[in-house]
């Protein structure tokens, strides 16, 4: 497994690797991988010859009141991970090497990345967003995978690749929870062993939420939706978002809603965490 720290050495490797012919699979991370990461770069692995990771912890998706200062790093467990899984390349830059000082450039969607954590973290989608495209441009991949434990963070890549052209097929993986229901996370870390058994409402909401819904139906929703955010706030949380939106265009649910994208963000403590369930409402 090859380690480069420089945009140049990557974007190298890359157009070599593409011009063998062969097809380059990319997973994006801001490292302290955990099983939710490596089942990306497993299926990245079965498709691809060539399977490149990312570990950076991106500044600009970051607000300045937020965690990037104590974001979890373990770069040489991350290492060893991508090894076992399979990857051929890490790419693994120091902060100073991504941006230059005075960047002045953005890569923005305008529409799904409005509501949810958008709504909530407003700069933040447009450093995923700016963060993607240059990752894309200098791993130069056939295909990335993403994961749908950040559903509106896939949707948004999967427009801006349609609305920008980029020739690369973005793979929607699914959400990886560890075994009592908690999505896992990197910032699961921060939580105290009291926080995390509570966090476990989160999950539990979700599902009683999502059966509801399908039983009561769509009309149903907007109390179903305040009973959950009341278990929530029972269980020790602090409700950022508890929302069903159409998962076609993230916009409010209505008649011809056929898939739904029921999503929270809920603090505990001081730690966010998201969750999510993405189903059919209507065959
Ligand atoms: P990060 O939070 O490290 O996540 C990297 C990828 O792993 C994302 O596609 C995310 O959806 C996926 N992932 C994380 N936890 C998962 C879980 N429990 N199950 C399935 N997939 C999971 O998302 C980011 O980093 C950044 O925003 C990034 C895209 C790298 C841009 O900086």
């Amino acid at each position: 497994m090859t380690i480069f720290k420089t945009r140049r050495e990557l974007q190298k490797f890359a157009l070599e690797t593409k011009r063998q012919g062969k097809v380059i699979g990319f997973v994006p991370t801001m490292g302290y991988l955990h099983a939710g990461h490596t089942s990306l770069i497993d299926i990245a692995r079965r498709r691809a010859d060539v399977v490149i990771v990312s570990i950076f912890v991106n500044p600009t998706q970051f607000a300045p009141t937020e965690d990037l200062d104590r974001y979890p790093r373990d770069f040489e467990r991350d290492l060893k991970l991508c090894t076992e899984h399979g990857a051929d390349a890490i790419f693994a830059p120091e902060p100073g090497e991504m941006y230059s000082p005075d960047a002045s450039t953005w890569v923005q969607e305008t529409m799904l990345s409005r509501p949810l954590c958008g709504a909530s973290r407003p700069t933040f989608f447009r450093g995923v967003t700016t963060v993607v495209s240059k990752l894309f441009l200098l791993a130069q991949p056939d295909f990335a995978v993403f994961g749908l434990k950040d559903a509106q963070q896939l949707f948004v890549v999967r427009r801006m690749v349609r609305d920008l052209d980029f020739p690369v097929e973005i793979v929607a993986a699914p959400l990886v929870r560890d075994a009592d229901g908690l999505a896992l996370s990197s910032r699961n870390r921060y939580l105290s062993d009291d926080e995390r058994k509570r966090a476990l409402s989160i999950h539990r909401t979700l599902l009683k939420c999502k059966s509801e819904i399908l039983s009561r139906g769509l009309a149903a929703a907007p109390g179903i939706l305040n009973e959950g955010k009341a278990a929530l706030a029972e269980a020790g949380g602090k409700v950022d978002y508890l929302e069903l939106l159409d998962a076609d265009d993230l916009e409010p649910v209505d008649a011809d809603t056929r898939e739904v994208l029921l999503a929270a963000a809920v603090f505990f403590g001081t730690t966010r965490l998201i969750d999510n369930e993405l189903f059919e409402v209507k065959k």
